[in-house]
């Protein structure tokens, strides 16, 4: 049988992009070779703050049209100091994720053996959560602009709008509730800030109990973010599913991975669930510029992002064979710094494959 091809564009970016984009393509092609039904063909593109600093431009004007062949989008961070924050992660990263309408991000939020949690008791917990963020419009649509450059004694004034879409709010509620449906405890909470936020908040609240009326067998409830924040903290066996706007689920998915030990382990899919264009899987950190090029990154958020790309490759006994072998890993010990241990990145790497054997 000849094996199934998936063509996958790496993009590593930006500091610890590279290393631990490099991480999860070994793990990938290792598994590949193992198994002998499916391989990889890596496309590599030099895109972010270096390549932004010979052309002007974070990526070529015909990039998106490059990638949008392809099966899947590997991406490891953009963002390094010499360059405004802005230009790096508008001109790769979000031109990316709208350009090729990856409207929803998942980011699941996992407890690992042996990595310690600021929660104290964590391991002796069922803690397992999901967050889903609207990924194509809200806080970070770009609407708004900045005038009045020099006006005399009042100073500048900048807007900065967000845009809710009533398709934009059905579709990720409607992807949200099938996901909660899908899970043993069917449970889904939506974030919300209506109370402040009076046009698209409630917009995004009308959807939200329009949709929950198709999903009788979903426990739904509705959650204002700064009392979600506390209960991520202080009530985590409650959530389940969490769907949140851009900005809101930025933020609270950064913090469940904090809960879980460190932003290194966190995973995170950009998804087009249509599959109208190629879906995009990244760690959640950013390029780290304090511990870049020491070889200590962590790859198992990279790793992790690379099991849900093959779950969508329809290679999920696969995804879950990763999953086991980066929780025998931390198992066994085998931690970088961001979790209390001291393995390099390649040593956990080596390890991560040396375990997919003992996981199958
Ligand atoms: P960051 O995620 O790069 O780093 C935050 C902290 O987590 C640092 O102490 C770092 O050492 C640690 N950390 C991150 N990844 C790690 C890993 N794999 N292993 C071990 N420790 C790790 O966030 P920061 O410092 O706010 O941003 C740095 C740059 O990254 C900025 O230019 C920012 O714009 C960009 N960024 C890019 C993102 C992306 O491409 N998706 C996401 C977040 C930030
Ligand atoms: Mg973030």
């Amino acid at each position: 049988m000849t094996p199934q091809n998936f063509t996958i564009a790496a993009i590593p970016g930006d500091g610890v992009g590279s290393e631990v984009v490099d991480a999860g393509r070994t793990v990938l092609d290792a598994m590949a070779e193992h198994n002998g039904a499916y391989s990889f063909t890596w496309e590599e593109y030099d895109w972010g703050s270096d390549y932004y600093s010979r052309t002007g431009l974070m990526m070529p004007e015909d990039g998106l049209e490059r990638l949008r062949p392809v099966d899947a989008i590997y991406f490891g961070a953009v963002g390094w100091p010499t360059i405004p924050d802005h230009i790096t992660l508008w001109g790769l990263r979000i031109a990316i994720c709208q350009g090729l309408d990856q409207w929803a991000n998942i980011r699941p939020v996992n407890f690992l053996p042996n990595v310690p949690s600021p929660l104290r008791d964590a391991e002796k917990r069922d803690l397992d959560w999901i967050v889903v963020r609207e990924n194509s419009e809200g806080e970070y649509s770009g609407f708004g602009g900045r005038n009045f450059h020099g006006r005399e004694g009042l100073g500048q004034v900048a807007t900065q709008n967000a845009v809710f879409t009533e398709v934009g709010c059905e579709r990720i509620m409607r992807y949200a509730f099938d996901l909660a449906r899908s899970r043993p405890r069917k449970k889904l909470s939506c974030v919300t800030k209506s109370n402040a936020q009076q046009h698209g908040m409630v917009l995004w609240d009308d959807v939200f109990k329009r949709v929950a009326a198709e999903y009788p067998d979903v426990e739904s409830d509705s959650v204002l973010v700064d009392a979600m924040a506390a209960r991520f903290v202080l009530n985590p066996e409650s959530l389940d599913v969490v769907v949140a706007s851009n900005l809101h689920a930025d933020i609270l998915s950064d913090l469940g991975s904090a809960l879980a030990g460190s932003l290194g382990l966190a995973a995170s899919a950009n998804l087009n669930p249509e599959k109208r264009t190629p879906s995009m899987f990244e760690p959640v950190h950013g390029s780290a510029p304090d511990i870049a090029g020491k070889g200590i990154s962590n790859p198992v958020g990279a790793v992790a992002s690379a099991a849900l790309m093959l779950d969508t490759f329809g290679l999920a006994g696969e995804g879950d064979a990763l999953r086991a072998s980066i929780a025998e890993t931390c198992r066994q010990g085998i931690l970088t710094r961001d979790v209390g241990g001291t393995a390099t990145t390649h040593e956990v790497t080596q390890a991560l494959i040396d375990n997919l054997a003992v996981a199958a």
